[in-house]
């Protein structure tokens, strides 16, 4: 086992969907494949600070999260090339403990496994590159694209994907004059319409609004959320598809569709909390976005299928992703035409359960993710990033 690579998962952050990714990763961790890889749990906790130590591995001891960090060592990472991966223990008060860095653990490769803000949107991603340091799944640019709806949406529609057309509005401008945006998104793009935060995921923020008189208060929320929000028109009458991407640059392939099936507008509920009843009548959520209410394969013809294969990949090549994706579409009535929603480039169960029926179980998943990684990492350093010029010292001689 010496040479079993430790693959840190960073999990949990500062993040709305905090407890979905604890979920995520504990999947991931117990479907790593054991002769090549040893998980290294890091935890970010609510307030941003890093745990590691065994006991985060056992979803149960989650429960009692004030416990399960008390029992835990604190951790943090150099943001330099020399950090190796090394976690050093830190003092919550003093900092780095005593005069010289003890590493609690180490890692060779790191899966950021957050959803959403401080994870899934580049932030992450920057401190690996920063470290020199192997990651799974998307770069910084990539990352960052796809958690704003409105870059994504501009990137995808350059790339000739079809996409909704919305309506931006800043909390600025929200504060300073409330009357006046209601009265805009009343007219454009009216009622009824979906507004949202701009990067969020998990539905937290998204409403519905079917009357004028529901705006303010949807708005009020999704501001609450995020500093911009989007507002668009209703599809309705249609059904949703996802479809999962996995590769990177032109090697990249689609797995089945799923449908997710919900009441309307698909809630964190439906999402996450479908489930079967577990012990004591709670629901289960070790199951994560496996036991959402789907049907795989989605109940769509073969051909149209295609079409959302392809343009699922279509759209993971715009944005320049990597690693495992799922692209969320919102279908017409009459299942002839479809819009890119959005891209989701660290999907709930990183999207397992698409894979399993494609073919690609949840251990060869994770190898492809890591190998990926180790190629992307080898690749960079074979890229020249500094050069050498008189610039600073004066010309020889
Ligand atoms: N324009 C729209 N028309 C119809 N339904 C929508 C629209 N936008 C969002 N929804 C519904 O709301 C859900 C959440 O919105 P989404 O844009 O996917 O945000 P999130 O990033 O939080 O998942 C979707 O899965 C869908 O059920
Ligand atoms: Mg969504």
């Amino acid at each position: 086992m010496t040479d079993a690579l430790r693959v840190g998962v960073f999990f949990g952050s500062r993040s709305v969907e905090h407890e979905v990714s604890v979920i995520t990763a504990q999947q991931a961790m117990a479907a790593l494949p054991a002769d090549r890889f040893v998980p290294v749990p890091v935890y970010i906790a609510k307030s941003g600070a890093w745990y590691t130590g065994d006991q985060l591995l056992q979803l149960d001891r989650y429960r009692d999260i004030d416990r399960l960090i008390a029992a835990s060592t604190r951790v943090t990472m150099r943001p330099d090339p020399t950090s190796g991966g090394e976690l050093i223990e830190v003092d919550g008060r003093r900092g780095l403990l005593g005069g010289s860095a003890r590493a609690a653990d180490r890692f060779d490769v790191a899966m950021p496994l957050v959803h959403g803000s401080n994870g899934e949107d580049g932030t992450l991603q920057g401190l690996f590159e920063l470290a020199g340091l192997p990651y799974c799944g998307c770069d910084v640019a990539s990352a960052a694209v796809s958690m704003d709806k409105r870059l994504s949406r501009t990137t995808l529609r350059g790339a000739g994907i079809p996409v909704l057309d919305d309506v931006m509005v800043s909390r600025a401008r929200w504060q300073g004059e409330p009357d006046a945006v209601c009265a805009d998104l009343a007219r454009r793009p009216g009622c009824p319409m979906y507004v949202k935060p701009r990067r969020l995921g998990s539905s937290i923020g998204v409403a519905r609004v079917e009357t004028d008189e529901a705006l303010r208060t949807a708005l009020e929320v999704a501001f609450g959320y995020d500093t911009s929000i989007l507002a668009e028109a209703a599809q309705d009458g249609g059904i949703e598809i996802n479809c999962s991407v996995l590769g990177s640059g032109d090697d990249v392939q689609a797995s089945v569709c799923e449908q997710p099936v919900s009441s309307g507008t698909l809630s964190y509920a439906d999402k996450y909390l479908s489930g079967a009843k577990g012990k004591g009548g709670f629901k289960e959520p070790a199951a994560g976005m496996k036991s959402s209410q789907r049907i795989i394969p989605a109940p769509i013809s073969d051909a149209l299928t295609t079409r959302i294969q392809e343009t699922a990949m279509a759209s993971f090549r715009a944005i320049g992703a990597a690693g495992v994706t799922r692209v969320d579409f919102l279908v017409s009535p009459d299942r002839d035409s479809f819009v890119v929603n959005e891209l989701n480039t660290l999907p709930g169960s990183l999207s397992f359960y698409l894979w399993e029926p494609s073919g690609v179980h949840f251990d060869a998943l994770l190898t492809r993710l890591i190998d990926m990684a180790i190629a992307r990492h080898r690749e960079q350093q074979a890229t020249t990033s500094s050069i050498d010029t008189w610039l600073l010292t004066g010309r020889p001689g």
